[in-house]
């Protein structure tokens, strides 16, 4: 059966938009530019490379080709800067907001700068963007936002309060921007990221997420240390389908659609012991006689939430989501990224 998705990128084939993303040498912004630039789109990228890399941009470059990487514009500059953000926000038709600093425990060490790019950073980029009358606003909200309200599936009208800084950061974000859809008419959609995880994430530093930081440690064979007692779960999202959500919700023409926010998960639930066990046997199958050495375990992060499962009923019936990637496929696609990388 051809999917939404399927038709969609159809349709952006024959008529090409002007997209732009902010985070662009990040993470899951990275794979956004990859594949709008494979769907022939016209893409600006915005970053200032406080968590992203370079490296990441010449990997996209690599990936689609001159030609495609001719319809590539990229402004290095700070979304804590109005006049960066206008810049970035000349011509274009669809944002796609992903510049944030992520991290709870980055946010607990220093929520002033979390909150300075988070939140007016955030603010600038919706002033921006409605100066320029771009038709859709698409940012990168988080699972974060339902903090200590215990129930299982997530559904996204029913959110308890913060656990961290971070948490407060991208709750504000689905204010400001429901705000700027009643008050000038702005076209906006939140998309609760669950634990994005493939390719080109970031293995290194204090603040890296749980699947590459594991995956480096289990290639270079040391002690992999779980948070806890290992029963902590998540709902874990391969980033095609998080790229898979931005090009609907950046494009869906249904009103009751818009000025939403919405989950984007698998609706899977995988606690740490499981997901150790997972990446161990994806990484064996790339390096077959790679140690697989149980994991240590140590005391709680503070701001975690403890479970995590998405309800992602609301994006499949308003934008046609359909997750492409079980954390399986994601994760034997991530441990060939992080065999051959390492
Ligand atoms: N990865 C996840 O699991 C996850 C989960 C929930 C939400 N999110 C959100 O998704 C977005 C992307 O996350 P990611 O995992 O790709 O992280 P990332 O750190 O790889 O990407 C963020 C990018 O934003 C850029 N950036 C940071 N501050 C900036 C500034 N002041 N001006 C311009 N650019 C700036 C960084 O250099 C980086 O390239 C973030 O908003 C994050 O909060 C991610």
């Amino acid at each position: 059966m051809t999917s939404a998705y399927d038709t969609l990128q159809d349709q952006l084939r024959r008529q090409p938009r002007h997209w732009l993303v902010t985070g662009a040498a990040g993470f899951i912004g990275s794979h956004l530019i990859e594949t709008l630039l494979q769907l022939e789109q016209t893409v600006t990228g915005l970053d200032n490379f406080a968590t992203g890399h370079r490296h990441n941009l010449d990997a996209v470059r690599a990936s689609v080709g001159d030609a495609a990487w001719s319809r590539f514009r990229f402004i290095e500059g700070d979304i804590r800067q109005l006049a960066d953000c206008q810049a970035a926000c000349t011509g274009v038709q669809i944002v796609l907001h992903q510049a944030a600093l992520g991290s709870v425990p980055r946010s607990l060490a220093d929520p002033i700068t979390s909150n300075a790019v988070n939140v007016s950073g955030f603010l600038n980029m919706l002033v921006a963007a409605r100066d320029a009358n771009v038709q859709r606003f698409v940012y990168a909200a988080s699972s974060s936002t339902y903090g200590d309200h215990p129930g299982l599936p997530k559904m996204e009208d029913v959110i308890g309060k913060p656990l961290s800084p971070y948490a407060v950061t991208k709750l504000v974000n689905e204010l400001y921007a429901d705000v700027f859809g009643r008050s000038y008419g702005l076209q906006s959609i939140g998309l609760r990221y669950f634990n994005v995880f493939g390719p080109r994430q970031d293995p290194n530093g204090a603040y890296a997420a749980v699947i590459p930081k594991w995956a480096a440690a289990i290639l270079a064979g040391e002690t992999v240390f779980i948070n806890g007692d290992g029963l902590t779960s998540r709902d874990f999202c391969y980033v095609a389908n998080a790229v898979q959500a931005n090009l609907l919700a950046g494009t869906v023409q249904d009103a009751a659609a818009v000025n939403q926010v919405y989950n984007v998960a698998v609706g899977d639930q995988t606690d740490l012991n499981q997901l150790h066990g997972m990446l161990v046997a994806a990484l064996q199958a790339q390096r077959p006689g790679l140690a697989g050495q149980g994991p240590a375990y140590r005391g709680f992060r503070d701001g975690d939430v403890r479970h995590s499962r998405a309800d992602i009923s609301k994006a499949a019936r308003l934008l046609g989501y359909t997750p492409s990637h079980t954390i399986r496929a994601g994760l034997e696609i991530a441990a060939s990224w992080y065999a051959r990388a390492s």
